[in-house]
Parts: C-alpha cells; structure tokens; sequence
C-alpha cells in the first residue's frame, strides 16, 4: 500500500527542463567535493553542503558568520536518508507522512555518522524533507543528506530568491540554483519530537493547529529560559532589517514622527507613509515579508512601522519574524 507521502509525490510533474537537470547535475557533484550550494526550497532559500562532511559544514559557519553551537536543518529526499541520520520513533514516521514534503523540521535523536559540526554540539539533529522539485533532485543526484541554513549572512532576513542569495553570500557559494520565488516564504517549523511530548521550537510553513490536528495532543510550547537552551537559534537575533522596525496593533506608531517611514500590514495605515506595502491577506504578508524588508531598506526610509498579525495559522509565524526584526 502506498504511504501518504507516496500518493503526494505520484505523478507530479516537477517541471524540470535539461538545462535545471544538468545544473543540478554539476551541484551535486560541488556538494560531493565539499563547496557550498545555494538552492530554492519551499519556504527559503539554503546554503547547503554535504552534511556528513564536517570540513564542508565548517564552511557553511563561515561563509554565514554564524556561531558554531547554532546547529542546522538537515535536508533528506525520503525516508530511508531520514533513517541514516536520526533515530526515527512512530510519532515522527506519522507526522514525515502526514506533513513531508512540506516545511516541518523534525528535532529527533542523532546518530553518530551526523558530526559535531552539522548539530553544533547537540545529541539531537534537525531534518526536514523540502516541497521543492529542485531541492529534491538535489538531494537525489548527491546521494547524500544536505545540511542548509537560510542562505543569509547571519542577522539578515532569509533569502526568497536566488539574486538575494548571491548579493547577500554570493562570493562564499560556487552555485545558486535558480528556483524563482520561494512559495512560502518563511522558515520551516522547527518540533522537537525526541521526547515524550512535541515542543514546537519554532513556528514556522506547518501550523501549530495543523500540527495538533494531526496528532490528537497539544504541542507544547518552551518554557521561558528552556527555549533558547533547546532552539539555539532563538538565542541569537535574527532577521534584523538594517532600519529599525516597530510594531503596531493601530494604524499608525507615533514613533515614525518627523520621520521618513515605510507601512507593512495588510490594511491601510493612517497618515501617509514614504513606501506603503499592502498585502492582500496574512498568507500574503508572511510570503513576501522577508523581500519587503529588502525591498524597504533600499528605498531610504528610516523606520519601518508594521502591524500585527492575527496570531492564527501561518500568523504565528509571521508574528515570531517580525518581533525578532524589531529587536524587542
Ligand atoms: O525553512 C527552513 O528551515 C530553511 C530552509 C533552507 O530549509 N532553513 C533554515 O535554517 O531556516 P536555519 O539554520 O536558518 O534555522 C535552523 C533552526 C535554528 O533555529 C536552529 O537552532 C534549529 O533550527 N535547530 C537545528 N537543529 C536543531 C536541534 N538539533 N535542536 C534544536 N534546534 C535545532
Ligand atoms: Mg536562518
């Protein structure tokens, strides 16, 4: 019988052409010298190299100036590669088939061939399997599992193109596949499933709802102070706009007086901002954020007023970026 996960991936077209095949042909073969890769997934884009290689994950460290115990997500194609790299338990099979391909990261058990290096000194290791043919393929041709951090310069909002990639770490890659735009947008959800309950790390493409939905359990969230000695990634700030950014439940921030100042939301702000940049629907807003911080930083502006989400669905997520981008 065919696994959920099975009947998701009958039958689609990938939509690659010669040309994607035979550059993605010659990642591959980067991946399995050791050099680092750009390439699109669903939700960003990585920097990825060959994660059971320790000398090439060094050069993932460096070319993002990220700090050594902040550990990465280890991209699998199916299963079995999942297999290889972490000890699987029934909780986590279910929610690979239920949610894979897709943006869930699974923190579960290491085995010992994963080096130090990949899960920044931690028993446990991150996997997901990416919602992207290209990304897929990749992983295919290597033969190998590939660990990727967003392909940012540590503190830098995520990369959702491959022109972002090569301007933000372009010098530190031999090769960006070129995916177009990423379709979701935002990181994956990081779940620690290594225990007895799931803990959600990070919010991220997968809901919690969708999450508990599946499960028939609450999905626990870090207690204060647990978080960031569980997530090391939430100890550092992250996705830092090089203008500042305030939040606002209201349609407007008396901070952005006598200033130049751009709005983000999804409805219209009072007053009339320097940039303007509305979307159509929280969906909307979390896809395009990341590019809209970009896009504000090159306009002048000199603050950035953004409202709040709805704390619902994909809202969780977006609400977790923009608090980290203000700094608060
Ligand atoms: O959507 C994504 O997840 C993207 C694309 C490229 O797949 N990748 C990504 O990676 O966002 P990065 O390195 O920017 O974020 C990885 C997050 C960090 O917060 C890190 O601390 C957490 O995952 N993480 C990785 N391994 C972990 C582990 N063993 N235990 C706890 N947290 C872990
Ligand atoms: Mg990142």
């Amino acid at each position: 019988m065919m696994s959920r996960m099975e009947e998701k991936l009958e039958g689609r077209k990938t939509g690659i052409d010669g040309e994607m095949l035979s550059e993605i042909g010659l990642a591959a073969q980067k991946i399995l010298s050791g050099e680092l890769v750009g390439f699109p997934t669903e939700t960003v884009y990585g920097l990825g190299a060959n994660a059971l290689d320790a000398e090439a994950v060094k050069k993932i460290y460096s070319a993002k100036g990220r700090p050594s115990d902040n550990p990465l997500i280890i991209h699998v194609c199916d299963i079995k590669m999942a297999e290889s790299v972490v000890e699987l338990n029934w909780r986590a099979r279910f929610l690979m088939d239920t949610f894979w391909p897709g943006p869930l990261s699974l923190v579960l058990k290491a085995k010992r061939i994963v080096p130090h290096v990949t899960r920044g000194g931690l028993d446990t290791a991150a996997i997901r399997m990416p919602d992207n043919p290209i990304a897929l393929e990749l992983i295919r041709a290597a033969g190998v599992p590939i660990a990727a951090p967003s392909a940012n310069r540590s503190g830098r909002p995520s990369p959702t193109d491959a022109v972002t990639v090569r301007e933000d770490i372009g010098d530190a890659v031999s090769m960006v596949l070129d995916g177009g735009p990423a379709v979701v947008g935002l990181e994956s959800t990081v779940l620690d499933v290594s225990g007895e309950d799931p803990v959600l790390l990070r919010p991220g493409g997968v809901s919690k709802e969708e999450i508990e939905r599946a499960l028939h359990i609450p999905v626990l969230l870090p207690c204060d102070g647990e978080s960031t000695k569980r997530s090391p990634g939430t100890r550092y700030r992250h996705y830092a706009p090089e203008v500042p950014l305030v939040l606002t439940d209201s349609s407007y921030s008396s901070e952005a007086e006598g200033k130049k100042w751009a709005w983000i939301g999804t409805s219209e702000p009072e007053h009339s901002p320097a940039v303007k940049i509305i979307f159509r629907d929280t969906e909307e807003y979390a896809k395009e954020l990341f590019r809209a911080l970009r896009t504000i930083e090159k306009s002048g502006a000199e603050i950035i007023i953004a409202q709040i989400p709805d704390e619902s669905g994909i809202g969780r997520a977006l609400k977790d970026r923009l608090i980290r981008a203000s700094g608060i």
